[in-house]
């Protein structure tokens, strides 16, 4: 059978699979209908699809997107629901056109490193990194209407008006940092290859983090105005997204849920729909998404259409079988031989990490005896950064950033750095960056520390290699000012030098000065 059939047992699968609702556009219901995901599994199980691409024993490709979706889109079209990867491409293109596209479907965007710093603290929502699961829906704001339902005191729906009524919910204002736990994953991936899961576990750089001021109303209003209360044997939420999701030739929207506990603090998990002073885009969740402060970036559910007051966390895959944080070489859960689910704990609150955004890794920098390094701090669950150090040597000795050069401190957002760190030492240094945040908590030293399994929390010192030409030193301003008087440039590094190095009399005499042979 082809990917692409229209029918399946004799029926459309247009109708097998219909979008029900008018004004939702890309939505099909999967949770609360068993029987449409069995005849999507039986489906799905009749058809072949491309493997998924293997990136990390390879170099990655330098074309921009890196990695093609062929799977999902595959999946997607499978079920005659082609139309979603074609508009959420639209949806990149229109919101994220200038992006490092890691992966174009589901699709996953970077921020480029030049906006992470260029943008200030506040990151413009066109470059503020993607991660999606699956496609994006285009849902009408006029025909939304959220579900409350599981263990609350009155099960209601909600129009997206009388939400954003502030007469009727009062509404908060807060500056969140969102990380996705891929960030950074690059350099586990460089130390040794991981997991391969079958939604690309994307290979992030430093830009799977961004921070908005994000405008909505505490959950926990919601639930205690709108529902009278949740009942007694609640202690988690779920949050239902209006995205279709594969697991093994499984279908599902995407589900994840957060403590009660942690909706318990007010404005700790919002229902937002304005996005730095604009509309919510719609590649961002419009038009209602979950943000969930100090938390990993998965549990921010976009496109959130229900919420289920529950007795135990969400059995959503997204929950249970992911976004878990495996041991790396202790007993009997290395890796892909006996990997265990149950051995797998979920990555909830952030740690502390930070990383060095310029100069870049591996550049030349000429300098007066000190360079200026600039980057984000972090810290989830409420902690805040309050010291960011960076070592010029691998991390022995360390120069704290003044607080002058940190961008204003928030319970849930980054701080932006810079400092001028002495150099004396030329040739190829190592530079590292570590934070220490409110709680005093602060990152391992290497990657190898925290290496693990499925590749998440990249929270190590972020390092870098710079190759050091200190000016004040004489011997490089003279060799400086040769390659001037050449005309030719110090860069690139690697390119010879069209001159000859030493005048023979020079190297003459330090030869009879110094000769290599001993004279008896
Ligand atoms: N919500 C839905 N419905 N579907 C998704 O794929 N991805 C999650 C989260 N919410 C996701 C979702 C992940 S893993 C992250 S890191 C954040 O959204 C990213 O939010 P952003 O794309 O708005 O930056």
């Amino acid at each position: 059978m082809s990917v692409k059939d229209t029918e399946f047992n004799g029926i459309p699968v247009k109708e097998l699979f219909p979008e029900e609702r008018k004004g939702w556009t890309g939505f099909v219901e999967w949770e609360n209908a068993p029987e449409r995901k069995r005849i999507a599994h039986e489906l799905l199980e009749t058809k072949k699809f491309t493997p998924i691409p293997d990136f990390q024993t390879d170099p990655l490709p330098k074309t921009n997107p890196i990695l093609i979706g062929h799977r999902w889109k595959e999946y997607h079209e499978a079920l005659g629901l082609k139309s979603i990867v074609d508009f959420s491409w639209e949806m990149v293109q229109k919101e994220k056109e200038d992006m490092l596209h890691v992966l174009d479907f589901p699709y996953n965007g970077e921020t480029l490193p030049k906006y992470i710093l260029g943008d200030g603290k506040i990151t413009q929502n066109k470059h503020h990194f993607i991660r999606n699961h699956g496609g994006v829906p285009d849902i009408n704001a006029d025909a939304f209407e959220l579900e409350i339902g599981g263990l609350v005191k009155t099960p209601v729906k909600i129009s997206l008006k009388d939400l954003q009524d502030p007469t009727k919910f009062p509404q908060a204002e807060v500056t969140v940092t969102l990380q996705c736990s891929g960030t950074r994953r690059r350099e586990q991936i460089d130390v040794y290859p991981g997991d391969g899961d079958e939604l690309i576990n994307a290979p992030w750089g430093e830009g799977a983090i961004g921070t908005a001021v994000y405008r909505g109303v505490p959950l926990k209003k919601v639930l205690k105005i709108a529902c009278g209360g949740i009942l007694p044997e609640c202690q988690h939420l779920e949050f239902i997204g209006a995205d279709t999701y594969f697991k093994k030739k499984e279908v599902y929207n995407y589900a994840v849920s957060v403590p009660w506990r942690k909706a318990r603090q007010n404005e700790e998990v919002l229902l937002a729909w304005e996005m730095n002073g604009e509309p919510l885009p719609k590649i961002h969740g419009a038009p209602l998404r979950v943000v969930v402060t100090g938390y990993i970036g998965a549990r921010s559910c976009k496109w959130v259409y229900r919420i289920n007051a529950l007795s135990e966390p969400s059995f959503g895959p997204v929950q249970r079988q992911e976004y878990l944080y495996y041991n790396q070489q202790a007993r009997s859960t290395i890796g892909k031989q006996n990997v265990l689910i149950s051995n797998g704990f979920s990555i909830q609150a952030m740690p502390v990490s930070s990383a060095i955004m310029e100069p870049r890794d591996r550049d030349v920098i000429i300098h007066d005896g000190s360079i200026t390094l600039k980057g984000w701090a972090y810290s989830g669950n409420g902690n805040w950064v309050e010291r960011v150090e960076v070592s010029p040597d691998g991390g022995h000795v360390w120069y704290p950033c003044a607080p002058d050069n940190m961008t204003k401190k928030h319970y849930h957002a980054w701080r932006l750095w810079s400092i001028e760190v002495p150099v004396d030492a030329e040739g190829w240094l190592e530079f590292c960056v570590r934070t220490w945040d409110s709680s005093n908590n602060t990152e391992p030293t290497y990657v190898r520390s925290a290496w693990n399994w499925d590749l998440h929390v990249t929270s190590s010192a972020h390092r870098i290699k710079l190759y050091s030409v200190n000016k004040t030193k004489s011997l490089t301003a003279r060799r400086l000012k040769q390659l001037e008087e050449n005309g030719q440039s110090f860069f690139p590094l690697t390119e010879p030098l069209e001159f000859t190095i030493q005048p023979f009399e020079e190297y003459e005499a330090a030869y009879q000065k110094e000769p290599r042979e001993p004279t008896d």
